[in-house]
């Protein structure tokens, strides 16, 4: 049985597909030890504590400076000792020292095909819109493990989503939420728990 952390910042939809996937055995072998959000407003938390799991909000306007903030978030993803750390929708920067301290053991949901449309300011809404405004006929999502880059770690899974010539960015976002995030983040949680999950030369091999 695997630990995790699971941290969010939005709506937690990627967050309630993963206590569904527990709840209904796409996802064995794991346990949500607890969910942490740099946003105390986040409806993410609400799901958190209708599932009565542990949540936990800390925002970085509560500290003196950013270093002090990413100090106490890592102090307390420490003191969780979970075997993976889940960004589901989190939009806070995570700092080297957390990537240090969970090698390989930190995985994030990325709204389209990486390496296409991501990076330093492709995240939620503006990455479909950036979609769309190039006309790709093909998107999807990616889950990676997390390291010092920006959507630059090894890739787990991709799916891919059809674009549709109506699109607009709000449906287009919630096609690749439907048919691709829910999917394949509750999928690579379970590949980790499972132990299925090698990386070779920043490659992944399941
Ligand atoms: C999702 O599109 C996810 O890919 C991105 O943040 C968005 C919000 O996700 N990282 P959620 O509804 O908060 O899970």
């Amino acid at each position: 049985m695997i630990d995790i952390l699971i941290m969010v910042s939005g709506g937690g939809t990627n967050l309630q597909a993963i206590i569904d996937g527990i709840d209904n055995g796409t996802i064995t072998n794991t346990r949500i030890r607890a969910v942490f959000s740099n946003n105390k407003k986040a409806y993410a938390l609400e799901r958190a504590r209708n599932a009565e799991i542990e949540a936990k909000a800390m925002s970085p306007s509560d500290f003196p400076s950013r270093e002090d903030f990413n100090k106490a978030m890592l102090e307390y993803a420490e003191s969780l000792n979970v075997d993976l750390v889940v960004l589901a929708g989190c939009l806070v920067v995570i700092p080297p020292e957390f990537v240090d301290a969970f090698p390989n053991r930190i995985i994030n949901i990325h709204p389209s095909l990486i390496p296409s449309f991501c990076g330093t300011g492709f995240y939620g809404l503006k990455v479909h819109e950036e979609v769309l405004k190039r006309g790709v006929k093909v998107t999807g999502a990616t889950v990676h493990f997390v390291d010092k880059g920006t959507d630059t770690g090894p890739i787990i899974l991709q799916k891919a989503v059809e674009v549709l010539d109506d699109d607009t960015p709000e449906v287009l976002q919630h096609r690749v939420m439907e048919q691709a995030e829910w999917v394949i983040m509750p999928r690579a949680i379970d590949l980790f728990a499972n132990d299925r999950i090698r990386v070779e030369n920043d490659r992944v091999k399941i």
